[in-house]
């Protein structure tokens, strides 16, 4: 079953629980220690039963794209929790929520920010790399990310030349 929550509304036990997959998943990497990120609008979770067996988070953001407004799907956290890895959870939670992203959401594109061995995984699911620069927000001033980001769209594929995060990363 797919449960769709707002952040801020995750009961404290799970917000917890998913904080410790994050945080053992991501938390020793030093651009992820040392980043400042946005935090989450939406809470995607697969579970079976009472078992959360795959989840990620989205943030609700305008952008702009080649200085243009956009509303976009930030995903992050993707993660399924070592257990229950290769069993086409993350495919189904990823392909089944499309429609809250693009029709609920009302959102121009979904983007992700992502580790190069991922983006065969993404490719599969309808997204695709975008050679963009792309800018965001730190404490300490405006960035550039140096890493993939990828796009999904409802229509046709983009190539902006530059994106602004417009606030920090996800
Ligand atoms: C990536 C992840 C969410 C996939 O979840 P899942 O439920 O096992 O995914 P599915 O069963 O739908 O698909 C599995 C596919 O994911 C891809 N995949 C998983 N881990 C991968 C990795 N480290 N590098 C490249 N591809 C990977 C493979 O294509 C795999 O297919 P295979 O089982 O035939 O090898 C899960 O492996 C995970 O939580 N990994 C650690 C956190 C992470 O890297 N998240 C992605 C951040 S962008």
């Amino acid at each position: 079953m797919i449960q769709l929550s707002p952040y801020s509304q995750l009961p404290d036990d799970v917000r917890q629980l998913l904080n410790d997959y994050i945080h053992a998943e991501f938390g020793h990497i030093p651009i992820v220690q040392e980043t400042a990120w946005a935090s989450p609008d939406w809470t995607i979770l697969y579970k079976e039963g009472d078992t959360i067996v795959s989840f990620y988070n989205i943030i609700e953001r305008y952008i702009l794209m080649d200085g243009k407004s956009c509303k976009v799907a930030g995903i992050n956290n993707v993660i399924t929790p070592a257990a229950f890895r290769g069993q086409g959870y993350c495919t189904k939670l990823l392909n089944d929520t499309t429609s809250f992203i693009f029709d609920e959401l009302r959102t121009d594109y979904a983007l992700l920010l992502c580790a190069d061995a991922m983006i065969p995984f993404y490719q599969r699911l309808g997204w695709y790399t975008v050679d963009s620069e792309v800018y965001f927000d730190q404490p300490s001033g405006r960035k550039r990310w140096a890493a993939n980001i990828m796009l999904l769209s409802l229509h046709k594929p983009v190539a902006p030349a530059t994106i602004d995060l417009q606030g920090t990363p996800w």
